[in-house]
């Protein structure tokens, strides 16, 4: 089987060894405000903030060839013209390698005796990408290197860049400072904003005008300037400006130099703008530039990026025997899930930047695999999201993280999205013992003047499933719950119309089970953070509600073999064995058995046991089957997708870890391990078959019945990060985290049987051994704090930090 790379577990990497892997295989740098996305051929794009409102260089999605756009570095060495990522000349290169690490990229090429190496991050605490390209001479004679740096400013609003040509090719306005372009298309209006691009040496030549430096009819493969070996020093005036330096020096052999380019962002008050009429203040940029001058500067902020990702991956760590499961729970899993926390849905290679922002329950949900490494970031983030939240507890479905105001075009109506905040204060405050978000005041629709604690607008959300309940008792679904593309009350005909805004029928009617998981699952929690409120009576209230909706869910929600995923808006079932296409879903098998609905009833278990005999596949469990194979105009986007692919019968990664969890609930070990290897990255023995990036998770992998079945697509930004990290490190491994303390619950399969574990939680550290002879079950756990056994398995929070010896048998 063809492969592409591998992991590098010591460095932190994963090492890829040739160019022209089956997608553009990308990693991010930056997780604070400046972001870079960069593929393993030094394709990509970088942005500030908000991918669509502060586009700072320019991507073309849907490109032929795929990925042409990114920051390039073209070498002209004697009349051989060469890029060290392959791309986008694609000359064949003697040596080739990309190592893509926590936070930076480092792409390496050689061609005849030339060995160029360029190593991307963007350094903490700084708005900038900073490359250190270093070429050396490994031939035995002396070379005369032309190198040309390259980047294409975007007109900073992402949508209007590709869509207002009539404007757009007449605005675009830069400046030149020795080796410093600065792009300020829109400054001299109503923009306090510009980007530099610059290198810390006098260069040779510039340009700035994207078709001076291609020529006529040339594309970023045979930029005219690199093959005639002379910049233009061209001056950007409208059409595309761009950034390129070129650096000409001779090479002894053996002899090596490097160069630090930096692309950044900069701000200036408003009154302190200009310095002259037109001519900006470039007081921010030569800070950032004073920043990055030297390689020491270089290293220093090199060596502070790996030492802010060892603090981070310290609070979690495992040995568990299994180096596959290792690299994901130690490192990738964790490093997606910050890039999920940063990115919600909005800046991918399959996701533009410009559709959508932040999503309410995408970002509720990614917080719960991100929770324990900056809780003060995920407080924060909370409130962002209630801030979306409308009075009667429905919510902005998206908001834009730069002026964080909800998304109008897709609005609201999306009746699980309430119910996800819960889940995440639960799991903040499970994590941080930090009530005091409870009672943080929160506007409504940002509307300050209609703001109220944290806590009641917990309260509206959990009371909006309470009032908007269907025939049977269950809560009506409204334009989709979590799977987007069921869209049961839409009913559209008309081509192009949007399924997730149009609602052509307004049933009352259509009704969830897997909104009712939701509510039953986040009852106790709610109740509990009620009570730490000091709202005795409301908490109270909470297990008849809960009841009401588990009795629901057991006299209506019951198909026989597992349960039913809805009724439509005719009252029909939907995922029952008498359809006859998708007659079992995956979703209210995983949330209801997560809830412990039909636990003692037996459903819980059979519920599973079909999801086996039907749904799981070698590449894992596939959403619903089997999938629809004509429109159906009651069903919505579900039905328009090809059999097996996406919501469509696909293997839809995000759901899988609720099985997983769910098996844990029902104490099955080997079980909820086999769901967690089949989807996990690093267990993929075809990566040409798979696709995307093998060292991350993928929205969706297609299913048995597609075409392409075990193909992935949509990589990076899903919420499978944040779930199946919770599945391992909270089902599988049973570290988690409680309103009182720390429970130590593992469920592990039979092969698992000694590993050791470090949890940092709330100050103390848990230094955890585990010995697992239960033989694939749960079996019987015990738990010993420094050599005291403790029942129930739950560490009481110190109250000071310690740190403890712990030690777990299951038998
Ligand atoms: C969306 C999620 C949704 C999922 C399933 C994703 O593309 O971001 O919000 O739950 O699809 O439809």
């Amino acid at each position: 089987m063809e492969q592409y790379g591998y992991f590098d577990d010591a460095a932190r990497e994963y090492v890829i060894t040739r160019p022209d892997t089956p997608s553009p295989w990308i990693n991010y740098l930056g997780c604070e405000a400046f972001f870079t996305l960069m593929s393993n051929t030094g394709g990509g794009y970088s942005f500030y903030k908000d991918a669509r409102m502060l586009r700072i260089t320019r991507y073309r999605y849907n490109n032929v060839p795929t990925d042409a756009g990114g920051q390039y570095f073209y070498i002209n060495d004697g009349g051989s013209v060469w890029t060290p990522g392959w791309m986008p000349v694609r000359a064949k290169l003697d040596a080739y390698e990309c190592r893509h690490g926590l936070g930076y990229t480092r792409i390496m090429g050689e061609k005849d005796g030339l060995k160029a190496c360029q190593v991307s991050m963007v350094p903490f605490g700084s708005d900038a990408l900073v490359t250190k390209l270093t070429l050396e001479n490994k031939s035995g004679a002396a070379k005369d290197v032309s190198l040309f740096s390259f980047v294409e400013f975007c007109l900073w609003n992402a949508q209007d860049d590709s869509t207002n040509f009539q404007r757009n090719f007449s605005t675009g306005e830069v400046e030149i400072e020795g080796s410093a372009i600065y792009h300020k298309t829109e400054y001299r209006e109503r923009r306090n904003h510009y980007a530099v691009y610059a290198v810390n040496a006098p260069v040779q030549g510039f340009d700035t005008d994207r078709d001076s430096f291609l020529g006529a009819y040339r594309g970023f493969d045979s930029p005219a300037a690199v093959f005639e070996d002379r910049s233009r020093n061209s001056v950007a005036s409208g059409w595309a400006p761009i950034g390129s330096h070129n650096l000409k020096f001779t090479l002894a052999p053996g002899e090596s130099r490097s160069f630090i380019f930096l692309l950044g962002y900069c701000e200036n008050p408003q009154d302190q703008k200009f310095v002259a009429p037109n001519v900006i203040n470039k007081a921010p940029a030569k800070k950032l530039l004073d920043a990055f001058k030297t390689e020491a500067q270089f290293d220093a902020a090199f060596k502070a990026l790996a030492e802010y990702w060892d603090g981070l991956l310290s609070i979690y760590h495992v040995s568990s025997g299994d180096e596959k499961l290792d690299r994901m729970v130690n490192v990738w899993n964790q490093y997606q899930c910050m890039v999920t926390f940063n990115m919600s849905r909005s800046a991918s290679y399959f996701e533009s930047g410009i559709g959508r922002g932040m999503g309410f329950r995408d970002s509720s949900q990614d917080l719960l695999g991100f929770m324990h490494l900056i809780p003060s970031r995920a407080r924060e983030r909370l409130i962002d999201i209630a801030a979306t939240q409308f009075q009667d507890g429905s919510a902005y479905h998206q908001y834009q993280p730069l002026t964080k105001r909800g998304n109008f075009e897709v609005g609201s109506g999306f009746n699980d999205d309430p119910l996800w905040l819960i889940f995440g204060v639960a799991a903040y405050v499970k994590e941080t013992g930090d009530i005091s978000i409870l009672s943080e005041n929160v506007p409504f629709d940002n509307d300050e003047t209609v703001a109220e604690s944290m806590m009641e607008h917990l309260r509206r959300s959990y009371h909006y499933t309470i009032d908007h309940k269907g025939p049977h008792g269950l809560p009506l679904i409204g334009r989709a719950d979590w799977n987007d593309c069921l869209n049961l009350n839409c009913f559209s005909s008309t081509p192009g119309e949007s399924f997730q805004t149009t609602a052509n029928f307004e049933s009352g009617v259509a009704e969830s089970l897997f909104i009712a998981g939701m509510f039953v699952g986040v009852s106790d929690d709610y109740a509990r953070l009620c009570r730490e409120f000091g709202w005795q009576e409301e908490a109270d209230a909470v297990p008849a509600h809960k009841q009401a909706m588990e009795q629901a869910v057991l006299r209506h929600g019951w198909d026989g073999e597992w349960y039913l995923r809805a009724y439509d808006a005719y009252g029909h079932k939907v995922g029952s064995n008498e359809c006859e296409e998708g007659k079992i879903y995956i979703e209210p098998q995983g949330f209801l058995v997560m809830a412990g609905v039909g636990v003692k009833e037996g459903y819980a278990q059979k519920a599973l046991d079909s999801v086996r005999k039907h749904l799981l596949s070698e590449h894992g469990v596939a959403i619903h089957t089997p999938p629809y194979t004509r429109y159906h105009l009651e069903l919505g986007e579900i039905s328009s997708y090809p059999p097996g692919y996406k919501e469509n019968g696909g293997i839809f990664c995000h759901n899988n870890p609720w099985i997983v969890l769910a098996e844990a609930v029902l104490g099955h070990g080997d079980r909820a391990f086999d769901i967690y290897r089949r989807t996990c990255p690093s267990y993929i023995t075809d990566q040409k078959l798979h696709h995307t990036e093998p060292y991350v998770y993928s929205q969706m992998v297609a299913g048995p019945y597609a075409p392409r079945f075990g193909q992935a697509k949509n990589s990076w930004l899903t919420g499978t990060a944040a779930w199946t990290f919770y599945a391992a490190s909270q089902g599988i491994l049973g570290i988690k985290p409680e309103f009182d303390g720390l429970k130590i619950d593992p469920c592990l399969p039979a092969f698992l049987t000694d590993l050791k574990l470090t949890r940092k939680f709330r100050g103390s550290t848990y230094s955890i051994h585990m010995l697992n002879r239960a033989g694939g079950e749960k079996g019987r756990v015990r738990v010993t704090v420094d050599g005291r056994e403790i029942g129930g398995g739950l560490i009481p929070a110190d109250k000071a930090p310690a740190a403890h010896e712990v030690t777990v048998t299951l038998e």
